[in-house]
């Protein structure tokens, strides 16, 4: 019998399809509100055979000596796992898994959502009817800016890219992208997309959506230097991870003026969002929700559990994370 342990809550069913094998099943509450909940983790995780965390939950030397040399599986319920020290994970032989495929869907609707929402201001109408403040209809009031006929510029064409181009293709936009590799042929030649260097899709692109993993190597790809080379009159949209975006510097690009909004699901210090943004109204703000569907958010936690009951019964899992390099 192993001890499993889940460090955010999940449905009673997801737990018991973690029992049935005979094992012993802890959950957890994840981290209150306003914490990173760090020190509760460890506490959590001690003597723990498998653990399934959760975006917020750091693994790292700490974490890995905490749980103890019997650990055998760290199951992440995200496909992101910028969270996880791999490196470290695969030194002591423990297995990294992830969920990719079961969030593309959700997490390519929250992009589309929050380009609608920033370059038509419904976020701002929102709030001002919430305001109580007197309006009116108006020819020409609350005007926003219509995307059909628009460049998208998907940076990270891999599968939430594509998914996200595909339904901005449905709202009449033109596709480029760019990244390390090319996007699947298929879906290039289907969506018309043109692959560009990514300087050139900064100066061209009329909204700019982010989709790449989160790692030193991309952190602030998009600082000063890259906001300044976009149009005035363009979006940034973030759902991947927030370290790729400096905040700070994209705060004083939206107070100046060198590009129109933000639409951003993740944030450089999570739960902490620069307070600067908070000011703007030409951005929008999601508190890391892209995935979260009941039907998506039960496929991570069934894909994250068949990973760790795999590894446990001594076989492969379905979605392994190899430490780069490895
Ligand atoms: C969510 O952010 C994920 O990486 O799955």
């Amino acid at each position: 019998m192993a001890r499993i342990v889940v460090t955010g809550t999940i449905p009673d069913e997801a737990a018991e399809a973690l029992r049935a094998p005979g094992h012993e099943v802890v959950v957890g509450t994840g981290a209150a509100p306003g914490t990173d909940g760090h020190d509760d983790l460890l506490a959590l995780v001690a003597g723990a055979d498998a653990v399934l965390t959760m975006v917020a939950d750091r693994v790292d030397q700490e974490f890995l000596d905490a749980a103890g040399e019997q650990l055998q599986v760290v199951a992440n319920v995200a496909v992101g796992h910028n969270n996880i020290d791999v490196a470290a994970c695969a030194q002591r032989g423990v297995v990294v898994t992830n969920t990719p495929d079961v969030l593309t869907d959700a997490t390519a609707d929250t992009a589309i959502a929050l380009i609608l929402d920033v370059t038509r201001r419904f976020g701002e109408g929102e709030r001002l009817i919430r305001s109580g403040r007197p309006w009116a209809w108006g020819l020409f009031g609350m005007l926003g800016t219509g995307i059909a006929g628009a460049t998208l510029g998907i940076i990270g064409p891999g599968a939430i890219g594509t998914a996200t181009a595909r339904r901005a293709k449905a709202f009449g936009m033109e596709i480029a992208y760019a990244g390390r590799s090319p996007m699947e042929p298929a879906a290039e030649s289907e969506l018309g997309a043109r692959r560009l260097d990514q300087e050139d899709l900064l100066r061209v692109a009329d909204v700019v959506s982010l989709h790449l993993p989160s790692s030193p190597q991309t952190r602030h790809l998009i600082g000063a230097a890259e906001l300044a080379s976009m149009k005035d009159t363009a979006f940034l949209i973030n759902t991947a991870r927030g370290p790729i975006v400096d905040e700070a510097a994209l705060v004083q690009a939206l107070i100046d003026g060198q590009i129109a909004g933000a639409g951003l699901d993740v944030f450089e210090r999570e739960p902490t969002v620069h307070p600067g943004l908070l000011e703007l109204d030409n951005v929008a703000l999601y508190p890391h929700m892209g995935s979260a569907t009941i039907q998506t958010r039960l496929a991570m936690v069934d894909l994250a559990s068949r990973n760790a009951l795999a590894v446990l019964a001594g076989e492969e899992p379905l979605t392994p994370v190899r430490a780069s390099g490895a």
